[in-house]
């Protein structure tokens, strides 16, 4: 690795983030919010199952997909040939491609949104033209253990009702909402992979949006969610924000959901430092 420099290490952990940052994940740990509760090795038997359907049979099989990261590194990083490139594209939340072409391409074929840009009012989430190209995905984070009629009545943000009046608007736009449980499961799969207690909070959209391709698509390269030669503060490439939480986690368990992407990943590590891309394999290719 060394002639690199530095690449994701896949063994982060909480002691290499900075005072700040394991402050607030050490508040978020104390409030569990969602009342996660530790199975521990073994705890097997009481994990929900996978459905047995995949989650949107209306779409794909892609060949090749591109998850468009909403980093701060994608700024300057002339990716977006490469990003088009791919059958299929998935962007995440209030991430614009109009202006931005250079660095993270023109197409979007899925966008995944969490239930704060569906509800917050600077979105203009109903009205903005942002939101019309592509196929729509929702998520919120559910209480750990709850049923769907639970979460219905207990949702973080106002997300069934924003859907319905969206739908009523775009009709003909699909537009799907992510069971609850997809999270806690997803949640579960990085814990057991930690050797430390990670965030009792969902993972962030993006590795939610990474393992969503990796059913729709034989190919998935993740651009920027390990960072490359280009890692900044900055935010997002396309606001002037700076925060060492949005690359390394507060909230979301970040830091390790990028271990795991980091093991997962079946390319180089050049191609991290350089393109800030991973690649990797479908569910569909994957014998188990
Ligand atoms: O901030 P937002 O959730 O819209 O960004 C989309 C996803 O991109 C995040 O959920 C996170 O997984 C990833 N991201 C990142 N580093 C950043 C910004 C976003 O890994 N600096």
């Amino acid at each position: 690795q060394g002639a690199l420099g530095n690449v994701w290490d896949d063994e982060m952990s909480s002691n290499m983030l900075g005072k700040r940052l394991r402050k607030v994940v050490q508040n978020y740990q104390a409030m569990n919010k969602y009342g996660v509760e530790l199975s521990g090795p073994g705890g097997v038997a009481t994990r929900p199952k996978l459905p047995p359907q995949p989650m949107i049979s209306d779409l794909g099989p892609y060949k090749s997909c591109a998850v468009v990261s909403s980093a701060g590194s994608l700024r300057y990083s002339g990716l977006g040939k490469e990003i088009d490139s791919h059958d299929a594209v998935l962007r995440f939340n209030a991430a614009p491609t109009v202006g931005y072409e250079k660095d993270v391409g023109s197409k979007t074929t899925l966008r995944l949104l969490n239930s704060q840009v569906m509800a917050s009012d600077d979105h203009r989430f109903l009205s903005s033209s942002l939101y019309s190209t592509g196929v729509l995905v929702a998520w919120d984070p559910a209480p750990f253990s709850a049923d769907l009629s639970q979460w219905y009545n207990k949702t973080d943000y106002p997300i069934f009702a924003q859907y319905q009046r969206y739908r009523r608007l775009h009709p003909l736009q699909p537009f799907y909402i992510l069971h609850p449980r997809f999270e806690w499961q997803l949640w579960q799969r990085i814990q057991d992979n930690m050797a430390e207690p990670i965030q009792k909070n969902p993972p962030s959209s993006g590795l939610l949006g990474t393992v969503m391709m990796m059913s729709l698509c034989e190919v998935v390269h993740v651009y920027e969610f390990l960072p490359s030669r280009r890692k900044t503060e900055l935010c997002h490439y396309y606001q002037r924000f700076y925060d060492a939480a949005c690359t390394l986690g507060a909230y979301h368990p970040l830091l390790y959901e990028k271990n795991l992407v980091k093991r997962m990943n079946q390319g180089v590590d050049q191609d991290i430092y350089t393109h800030g891309r991973v690649t990797l394999p479908g569910f569909i290719t994957i014998n188990c």
